[in-house]
């Protein structure tokens, strides 16, 4: 079982600059939530309780004031600084003493996922006790992501970061499962040519050893980007749209925590203060009635 997390929140946000020269990226709105609850979400419904957060240096206090520890939640967070991005498996060097001898999951803070089966599926790939474990998605444009060429038992044939020439039309989304050799694997890397350590190099090692599997989040599932700003309108929009069709939240913390069983109705008017009067605790209101 896959009891540990770690959310990878780090990075500058170039590419949404001057959005993003006062703010991580993470912080910004998704629709009516900060983009880190949505990888947050997606740990909880995993059923993982003990969560790393890596942030950029400098941004720590931010983060806290949104999400302080994760009592209200049931949930335990702990928070580390990133001096300078160094490339994601870095999450893994600076998270050694977190991770001990777990096994772990790691997600990137900008990576929306939905989809009426994701819970099941997220709680089956928990269950990972030896190498590692990759999710993949179709998209149009698989160029811009890790891709990965598999065969039709779901076997990995090729992963490459980026290919320029078409492989698949499979992205490695930035959702991953690992087991304990990941520190060490990743200690082991060397810098590529863009100077940073590669995930790609890292589940690479895995597939060499032939312990790699993937998983794929089919059609009726969504895998979206938040990159540009573009991308965080787009998944805003999605968001809005079935928010307000349904009636439910997407990504509301508290309510997975509740209907986790790890906090119970009447401690939900902590959060309630702690949020204001807003929406999203109007929303709580509703589901702590
Ligand atoms: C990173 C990874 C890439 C993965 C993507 C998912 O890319 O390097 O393999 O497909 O995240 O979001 P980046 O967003 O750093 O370009």
């Amino acid at each position: 079982m896959i009891k540990k997390g770690i959310i990878l929140a780090g990075g500058k946000g170039t590419r949404m600059s001057p959005l993003t020269k006062a703010v991580n990226k993470q912080l910004l709105p998704i629709y009516d939530k900060p983009l880190i609850f949505y990888p947050l979400s997606v740990l909880m419904l995993a059923k993982i309780r003990d969560i790393l957060i890596i942030v950029n240096k400098g941004q720590l206090n931010q983060y806290k004031k949104i999400i302080p520890n994760g009592n209200n939640l049931g949930i335990k967070i702990t928070y580390l600084e990133q001096s300078y991005p160094k490339g994601l498996p870095d999450a893994f060097i600076l998270g050694e003493k977190f991770i001990g001898k777990e096994n772990v999951s790691l997600i990137l803070g900008d990576n929306f996922f939905y989809g009426q089966s994701l819970t099941k599926q997220l709680e089956k790939n928990t269950k990972l006790k030896k190498g590692a474990r990759i999710i993949l998605h179709k998209v149009n444009k698989p160029e811009l992501y890790g891709v990965a060429k598999i065969n039709n038992k779901n076997k990995v044939l090729k992963i490459k970061e980026k290919p320029k020439k078409f492989l698949s039309d499979l992205a490695i989304t930035g959702l991953y499962f690992f087991d304990n050799k990941v520190v060490r694997y990743a200690k082991e890397l060397t810098p590529s040519k863009r100077d940073e350590i590669e995930i790609v190099d890292l589940i690479n090692k895995y597939k060499k050893n032939k312990n790699l599997s993937a998983d794929i989040i089919g059609r009726g599932g969504a895998w979206l980007d938040t990159g540009s700003i573009e991308d965080f309108y787009k998944t805003s929009a999605f968001v809005s749209a079935i928010e307000n069709r349904q009636g439910f939240k997407i990504a509301c913390l508290e309510e997975i925590a509740l209907n986790n069983g790890w906090i119970k109705k009447p401690e939900i008017k902590n959060a309630i203060n702690f949020y204001g009067n807003c929406d999203y605790s109007n929303y709580l209101k509703r589901i702590s009635r």
